[in-house]
């Protein structure tokens, strides 16, 4: 079977509007939002779900992230708590996702891959928020990548990665955030899942009070293996000094510099774009120390999958 070619679409009202028809049929569509782009599927639709494990070529063990609108969308699919609800009303949209008891035949099973719970987010990018008003059903949408690949932040890493296996792209230029949706679940205590694009602090300083830590490659988290965002380049952390190709940040001489002002919003956005620029041209990728505060959690992380040994 040879795979039609994917279709880029301009995010003009039209545009927005075939996307939406596409998910509504069955189709897959990359569409942006402010962390990364997503690979969105309808979610009911077990058929569309199962296009995108085959697109990704991505383990069917891996639960999906529900992509809705907003808030009455949420309480349909899953069951809030009070705390879950303070949470969500401070941070929706943005780039946080929340594991919560999943109500019963909502989406597909292939979503929550038989999972009592169910990742949902409301993302904030206007894009994003139009295309799933219109489509009006949950939009299951894991990163818009092959599996193992890094998460994209344009179109065309999108195009990239999975040009011919899927139907469209709604082209929505560069993704601000650039990192994943921190995943925040609750069993029953709020329990960080993956540190992402909203600060621990952040979430920390709404619930006044320490957030537990789950262990990376907890069978909670089923998509966190270790090498989950790596670069074909072997990758070394906190090098201060190499004659080899540097990331770098802050003030200092080096191949890239993710915030020559050593801001961590704006590293966290070059992150992805520049891993991948500096994987064309090199075997080895040199990073220089990142702080490990604020979005410099979530950066240090996918640094340290980069780095992992495969
Ligand atoms: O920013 C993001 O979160 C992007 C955009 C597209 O929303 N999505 C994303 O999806 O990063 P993905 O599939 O690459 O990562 C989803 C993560 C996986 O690690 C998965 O294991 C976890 O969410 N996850 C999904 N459902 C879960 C559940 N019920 N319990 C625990 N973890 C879950
Ligand atoms: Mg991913």
């Amino acid at each position: 079977m040879s795979p039609a070619a994917t279709k880029r679409i301009a995010p003009t009202p039209a545009g927005i509007s075939e996307a939406a028809a596409l998910l509504r049929d069955g189709s897959l569509v990359a569409f942006p939002t402010e962390t990364v782009y997503g690979l969105g599927a309808d979610a009911t639709n077990g058929r569309a779900v199962a296009a995108i494990f085959t697109a990704k070529n991505r383990p069917s063990f891996n639960p999906l992230i529900v992509h809705v609108p907003d808030l009455a969308a949420a309480e349909a699919l899953v069951v809030f708590s009070q705390t879950a609800r303070d949470i969500a009303q401070a941070f929706w949209p943005g780039p946080l996702t929340l594991v919560l008891p999943v109500r019963p035949d909502v989406v597909s099973d292939l979503v929550t891959a038989g999972l009592p719970t169910l990742a949902i987010r409301i993302p904030a990018h206007p894009l994003a928020q139009e295309l799933l008003r219109l489509a009006d059903r949950p939009i299951a949408a894991p990163s818009a990548n092959p599996s193992g690949a890094i998460s994209p932040t344009t179109a065309d890493h999108v195009a990239n990665g999975l040009n011919g296996k899927i139907a469209a792209i709604l082209d929505g230029g560069a993704c601000e955030v650039g990192l994943e949706s921190t995943i925040l679940g609750f069993d029953p205590e709020p329990t960080l899942l993956r540190p992402g694009g909203l600060p621990q602090e952040a979430l920390e300083a709404a619930l006044r009070s320490p957030l537990r830590i789950a262990q990376p490659q907890t069978p909670t988290a089923p998509g966190q293996l270790a090498s989950h965002y790596a670069p074909d380049a072997s990758v070394r952390l906190n090098i201060t000094q190499t004659d080899g190709t540097l990331l770098g940040f802050g003030p200092m001489e080096c191949t890239l510099n993710l915030s020559p002002s050593g801001d961590l919003t704006e590293a966290a956005t070059n992150l992805f774009a520049y891993l991948r620029q500096l994987d064309e041209s090199t075997d080895r990728i040199d990073v220089a120390p990142i702080p490990e505060t604020g979005l410099g959690r979530a950066i240090n992380d996918r640094l340290r999958r980069a780095a992992a040994p495969r």
